[in-house]
């Protein structure tokens, strides 16, 4: 029923939870599944500040690629040994609008993301990506607690 799976991974224990769920609903399915990390993007670096903020700024673009390229670097060392056709996107953006836009120009047939991710806030049912891609996104989303 379910051709293509959207898996957003975060790193979190959640987000490796939905991603087992879903492998196992692709097994179920034959789907294919799409595991897809999004880099938040910092906000526009002003050319006028002082050369130490710069490097600052860097360091932080760098450390946030590093972790990305982990999250999927993960994902490939721990989900490609399962017998699904699976592929890997690491993009930059805004997390909840990448996922929403990826899911709609790849045809996406089902989204499957957990409740909560990495965040501190814990006293909201689901996190704030999760809320967004649940009312904008254009396909079902599955959210796993
Ligand atoms: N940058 C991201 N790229 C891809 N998927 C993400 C990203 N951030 C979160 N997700 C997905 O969204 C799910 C819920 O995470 P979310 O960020 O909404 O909750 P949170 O981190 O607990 O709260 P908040 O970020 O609002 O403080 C994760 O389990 C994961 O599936
Ligand atoms: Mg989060």
């Amino acid at each position: 029923m379910y051709e293509k799976i959207l898996v957003p991974l975060d790193g979190s224990v959640q987000s490796q939870r939905s991603a087992e769920y879903a492998i196992e609903l692709a097994k179920s399915m034959n789907s294919q599944v799409v595991f897809i990390h999004v880099i938040p993007v910092l906000p526009p670096y002003e050319r006028h500040q002082s050369g130490s903020s710069e490097s600052a700024y860097q360091h932080l673009h760098d450390d946030l690629r590093q972790s990305g390229e982990g999250i999927i670097e993960n994902a490939k060392a721990l989900f490609g040994k399962e017998d699904i056709n699976a592929s890997y996107r690491l993009l930059w953006g805004n997390p909840a609008m990448e996922i929403c836009h990826f899911a709609k120009e790849e045809d996406i047939s089902l989204i499957v993301m957990g409740n909560r991710g990495l965040g501190e806030i814990k006293g909201y049912l689901i996190g704030s990506i999760s809320n967004r891609v649940v009312r904008h996104a254009s396909c079902p989303v599955m959210i796993v607690r």
